[in-house]
């Protein structure tokens, strides 16, 4: 069941949306060379706790810390550690999400370290395109099939693949709510966009053929691509409205 909300649940998701866009908005100046993702994950606690939200990650289906960061070839759910340190050259998403005042607000953006290679750079930039092609393809009346055929129309002429393992997801005071938003075309997906509908775009696009990734079976989060290409993310949260869609991420 999609749960549609009303103007109270609205007026409450705009509130952790925009905390959410706050956050990232706060770390991205830390997000250089030589800094651990530890530091990211602890500053991004800190923030989070002043401002009277709880970071939904920490102890989700045991995820052991406040945010995601996911390095290169790590398409999602990549383990902040002090060990590892952003170096020259690197790509990493940092994937946010506050609970405030019991709902969630999901957003994240992939930024570059340094000098990042020109094929890498246009991974990023075609990746947040894609997720704006989403975002625009959102109107009452139409379907959910209609995101992932934009963003399928627009990325395959590059030679990339979409992650299909990983979609967005619907969100409100549970973090994965219904439906499954995927980032390919599915003709046979008839589920209809209605006002008051609030879910992720977020697509992960690789850089290489392949669209599989492989999860550690170390710690069980990290996900990889099989052949170690780059892979690009970039998320919003967004409330279909009465002619489009709203992005509550955004300040
Ligand atoms: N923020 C991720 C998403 O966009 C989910 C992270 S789940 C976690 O859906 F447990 F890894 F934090
Ligand atoms: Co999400
Ligand atoms: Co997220």
């Amino acid at each position: 069941m999609i749960i549609i909300k009303n103007r109270h649940e609205i007026k409450k998701m705009r509130n952790s949306g925009k905390l959410a866009a706050q956050l990232l908005n706060y770390i991205e100046p830390f997000v250089k060379e030589g800094v651990s993702t530890q530091y990211l994950n602890d500053c991004c606690e800190t923030f989070t706790r002043k401002h009277g939200a709880k970071s939904a990650p920490l102890n989700y289906n045991g995820f052991p810390k406040s945010i995601c960061t996911s390095i290169n070839d790590v398409v999602c759910h990549g383990i902040p550690s002090e060990k590892e340190i952003l170096k020259d050259g690197d790509i990493v998403n940092i994937d946010v999400t506050v609970i405030l005042d019991g709902f969630h607000g999901d957003t994240s953006r992939t930024f570059l370290i340094g000098n990042v290679r020109t094929d890498v750079e246009n991974l990023v930039k075609r990746t947040e395109k894609a997720m704006y092609l989403g975002i625009n393809a959102v109107k009452p009346g139409g379907y959910f099939s209609d995101i992932g055929r934009v963003i399928e129309n627009y990325i395959s002429g590059f030679g990339y693949s979409i992650v299909k393992k990983y979609g967005g997801h619907g969100i409100g005071k549970r973090f994965h709510e219904e439906p499954f938003v995927a980032h390919y075309f599915t003709p046979e997906n008839k589920i209809k966009l209605k006002k008051g509908m609030i879910f992720t775009i977020e697509p992960m696009i690789n850089m290489g053929k392949s669209d599989a990734v492989n999860v550690s079976i170390i710690d069980g989060w990290t996900a990889r691509t099989v052949d170690g290409s780059p892979s690009a993310q970039f998320e919003h949260t967004v409330l279909v409205t009465s002619d489009g869609a709203e992005i509550l991420t955004k300040i």
